[in-house]
């Protein structure tokens, strides 16, 4: 079995649950607040470690009670943090994620993550890992890790969330790329929604530059599209609580059950189901399924 390596980002995520969002201006009561760990990048490592990949964890926290916190959740979770560094004089990442009707909207503080540089990583990539990057963190630092995991025969994930502008060139090093439909139709420029025909998200896909594109749909599932294949998958039924951090845990998974040497449809099926047991529970790390769940899900369809 490989192992996972995820580059990237670690917040302490700031979750307001209301009836809805306010307006600009507007001030609503009711609502309750949880703190619990999340960013893109440590949430992907929790999920691949609870699915039982052997998970390493590369990033950088400040130096303050949420940073410690951040890294003791991924050891706790099974991911080797000694490769998130601690920046004095800066504030870990933070994300404030309002949570309405089961689905969210999230404003990041990057902090520390911004910090992340390449040239700090000391862990070198090896043949058969599989090594996963965000857009949480600096797209230069992104770009450098994916073209050496690359040269070096690993298997390359990328997660273009959030979109940032970024050379297309970084698309050459990514052997599949995750994004949702709204980040597909940012980074390529194609009118399509969640509902568009499969002809038409294929078509986006491959206008992208990876050789193979996952868009993550939501409820409907997702479409992959290779250079001359389309596969599309359902969703499968859920009982939507939240759905921040439901695209980390299909990541998350899929890089686990590739590192598994599993092929790649079945390890997005895997995912899905991943998914949508992830979306039942408060939270982006925490709600990160165990195998089992995931099994009982896969059973039930
Ligand atoms: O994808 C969900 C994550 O995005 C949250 O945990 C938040 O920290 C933001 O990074």
């Amino acid at each position: 079995m490989g192992k996972v390596i995820v580059f990237g980002s670690l917040n302490m995520d700031v979750i307001v649950q209301s009836d809805r969002r306010p307006a600009a201006g507007e001030t609503i009561l009711g609502a309750t607040v949880s703190l619990l760990p999340g960013g893109k990048g440590s949430n992907q490592a929790i999920a691949a470690a609870r699915l039982g990949a052997k998970t390493e964890m590369l990033g950088v926290v400040g130096d303050d009670a949420f940073g410690g916190e951040l890294r003791a959740v991924l050891k706790r979770s099974g991911v080797n943090n000694s490769g998130v560094r601690i920046q004095r004089g800066m504030s870990t990442g933070v994300a404030l994620i309002q949570v309405a009707g089961g689905d969210n909207a999230i404003t990041g503080a990057s902090g520390a993550n911004g910090a992340f540089k390449a040239a700090e990583v000391r862990r070198a990539p090896r043949r058969g890992e599989v090594w996963v990057g965000q857009f949480e963190t600096p797209v230069a630092a992104t770009e450098a890790l994916l073209r050496k995991a690359r040269a070096t025969g690993a298997t390359t994930i990328l997660n273009l969330a959030p979109m940032v502008p970024h050379p297309p060139r970084l698309l050459k090093f990514v052997d599949i790329a995750v994004l949702n439909e709204i980040e597909l139709a940012q980074a390529t420029g194609a009118r399509i929604t969640a509902r568009s025909p499969e002809r038409t998200i294929a078509a986006a896909c491959r206008k992208l530059g990876a050789r193979i594109v996952i868009a993550t749909l939501g409820g409907r599932g997702l479409v992959m599209a290779g250079p001359d294949w389309v596969l599309s998958l359902p969703a499968f039924k859920a009982k939507v609580v939240d759905t921040t951090g439901a695209g980390d845990c299909f990541v998350g998974a899929l890089a686990a059950r590739l590192s598994a040497g599993v092929s790649l449809s079945d390890a997005a099926r895997y995912a899905t189901a991943a998914a949508s047991c992830s979306v039942e529970r408060l939270g982006a790390a925490p709600a990160m399924p165990t195998p089992r769940e995931v099994a009982a899900r896969l059973s039930r369809a």
